[in-house]
């Protein structure tokens, strides 16, 4: 089955061509991170604006990529949530409207279900069940997964995302927006021991997180060292990054050896990380654990893995409705 997958949710524009839910025959993302660079984060209304201005040029490309016009698309799979609902209405109303043209099923499909299922178009995923640690700019939660839609949440932050600390924190070094990439970067050139930031675990038994206290004290370090400070970057990225994956990297393996699985999938877009991958892997190779971490493509937003996940959804007869709607918020 030949899938057009689209999303929308938050500030990538994407669209792709998906063949049984794994093989990706082309994926073209159009980001807006130069529209939202100069105010420090996503602004909704202009979000949803460039989709708007993106979302024909971006499916024309993935088609033409994938050497295919709309007649060899056999169905289609949108974002439906959670995420920003203006952004997210661009997408879901595209594919909405295309699939009713073209009189082909559609099916609306949960960001982190897609995400989660990342993994999946990379060669050698991982079998039933595992456990997936998804780390993004919106949410960090642990997940143990027994079938491509069925995926128990185990635990998530109480307040931030780490994506989200990421992108706070560089905002306080005034290093620029997103900040997770640009913190990856100067982090390798600092010493994650020279300046100790709290690991936040909260109590033994959980699994859940909390990255606000990390961020409050970056902020009061920069506060009470406001001479130096800009000196001490590399260090200051280094220790704080090592901090919020120290308990990243614990709490996802213990979940796994918890529940029984051999196997942890990292996704979302702060498995880009560099330090995060290769930390995980080696914590997780102690404990005779193999980490599945989807190519830096799949980790940020995309539409291959929307298609990819709503393969599943098609195939087991499920379809969208024209009076469906976009959610905001995962129930
Ligand atoms: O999954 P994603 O593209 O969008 C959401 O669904 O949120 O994740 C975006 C987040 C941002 O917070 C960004 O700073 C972070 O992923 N990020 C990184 C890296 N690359 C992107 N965080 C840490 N290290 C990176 N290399
Ligand atoms: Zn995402």
């Amino acid at each position: 089955m030949i899938i057009l997958g689209i999303e929308s949710s938050c500030d990538e524009t994407a669209a792709a061509v998906v063949k049984d839910g794994t093989s990706t025959l082309a994926s073209v993302v159009s980001s807006q991170v130069q529209v939202h660079h100069r105010y420090g984060g996503v602004v909704p209304e202009l979000a949803s604006r460039k989709h708007i201005e993106a979302i024909v040029p971006v499916v024309d490309e993935a088609l033409t990529a994938a050497g295919l016009t709309l007649s060899g698309i056999e169905a289609i799979a949108a974002t439906r949530g959670p995420g920003l609902v203006g952004a997210l209405l661009v997408g879901f109303s595209f594919a909405k409207s295309l699939a009713y043209a073209l009189e082909i099923p559609w099916v609306g499909v949960n960001h982190l279900e897609g995400h989660i299922n990342s993994v999946f178009l990379e060669p050698d995923p991982p079998s039933f069940p595992f456990v997936a640690l998804l780390v993004s700019g919106g949410h960090t939660s642990i997940y143990y997964v027994t079938d491509h839609t069925c995926a128990e949440m185990m635990g998530q932050t109480r307040d931030d995302a780490a994506g989200e600390a990421f992108d706070k924190v560089a905002k306080m070094l005034d290093l620029g927006y997103p900040g997770g990439g640009i913190i990856d970067r100067l982090a390798q050139k600092g010493d994650p021991a020279k300046i100790r930031f709290p690991r936040s675990y909260l109590d033994k038994f959980t699994y859940d997180f909390s990255f606000s206290g990390i961020k409050s004290a970056v902020h009061r370090y920069i506060a009470n060292h406001r001479d130096q400070y800009t000196e001490q970057i590399p260090d200051i990225t280094a220790g704080f990054q090592e901090a919020v994956l120290e308990v990243l990297s614990y709490k996802a393996i213990r979940a796994a050896m918890d529940k029984g699985c051999d196997r942890i999938a990292l996704v979302g877009g702060v498995a880009a990380n560099s330090r995060l991958r290769e930390k995980l892997a080696t914590d997780a190779g102690r404990e005779g654990l193999r980490v599945h971490i989807p190519s830096i493509d799949l980790c940020g937003d995309n539409a291959a893995m929307i298609a990819g996940v709503g393969y599943h959804y098609l195939k087991a007869g499920i379809r969208a409705e024209l009076h469906d709607d976009v959610f905001s918020r995962s129930i």
